[in-house]
């Protein structure tokens, strides 16, 4: 199973999320499926106290924590969000960052960039920008942001030591990263990492939670910490855990 395997069927389930015309919530979208391991793993209500009309927009219901909550946001910083979808956070981020801020978003399925894009219209979210691309090879200029976000998205990337290390170098001096991801607790097994749809639905590219917090600090961040975590119910016959975690570190 190659990269460019996997990354075919992610892009293949979030560009018909995409396309879909309202918000997906539930159990046959987003990370997990019916039939997978971990039922549906991400969360409904996270974006109960954002503005209604951004919320409405551009919740497709795909995130597992808050990052922009913790992200220590403030007017004029420029924001980047990873695996931005179709925008939430890009939006909740433009909010908080102000007309003299910008936020970006890179996403690498072509169907969330334009729905992302739509939103942005009709929010007049001018403080916003979306690029095509992919994490590990990201389409920004070295040591150009000062926050890096992301939700529910690393564990979607093979190589996670490239996300990192791309991360480190777009990041300003003194930049944070805070990203929401899901992590295992114990090693999921070889037969599940091998499954496509285990994998798009954000299990099987899971690494296990102490591992996950070694590729941050090995790319250079410091001060790495989990600053939130959350842990989900898995099918009782698998011997691991899936949590969702939110970790911040700085460059
Ligand atoms: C679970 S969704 C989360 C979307 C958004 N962060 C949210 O919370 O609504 C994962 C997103 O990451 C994108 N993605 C996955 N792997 C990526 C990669 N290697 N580079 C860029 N985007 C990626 C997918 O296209 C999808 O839009």
């Amino acid at each position: 199973m190659s990269d460019s395997e996997i990354k075919s069927a992610v892009k293949e389930k979030y560009g018909e999320i995409a396309r879909k015309s309202g918000s997906c919530c539930g159990p046959a979208c987003g990370c997990g499926t019916d039939a997978g391991i971990a039922g549906t793993i991400t969360m409904n209500d996270l974006y109960s106290g954002v503005d209604a009309d951004v919320r409405e927009s551009a919740d497709l219901g795909l995130g597992c924590g808050t990052p922009t909550a913790f992200a220590g946001l403030e007017e004029g910083m420029t924001v980047l969000d990873l695996g931005s979808g179709a925008g939430i956070d890009v939006f909740v981020a433009a909010r908080k960052v102000g007309p003299s801020g910008k936020v970006i978003g890179v996403d690498m399925t072509e169907e969330m960039i334009k729905r992302a894009e739509a939103n942005k219209r009709k929010l007049k979210a001018a403080n916003t920008e979306f690029r095509l691309g992919e994490i590990e090879s990201l389409p920004v200029a070295s040591g150009s942001v000062d926050r890096i976000i992301s939700n529910c998205v690393i564990n979607l990337v093979p190589d996670k030591t490239r996300a990192f290390a791309e991360m480190y170098r777009v990041m300003k001096p003194g930049g944070k990263f805070t990203v929401s991801d899901i992590v295992s607790v114990g090693q999921i097994p070889e037969d599940v990492r091998k499954d496509m749809t285990e994998w798009a639905g954000c299990v099987a590219g899971a690494l296990d939670r102490d591992q996950y917090l070694g590729v941050a600090r090995d790319a250079g961040f410091r001060d790495v910490t989990v600053v939130a975590d959350k842990s989900y119910d898995v099918d009782v016959t698998v011997h691991f855990g899936l949590h969702s975690i939110t970790v911040s570190g700085t460059r």
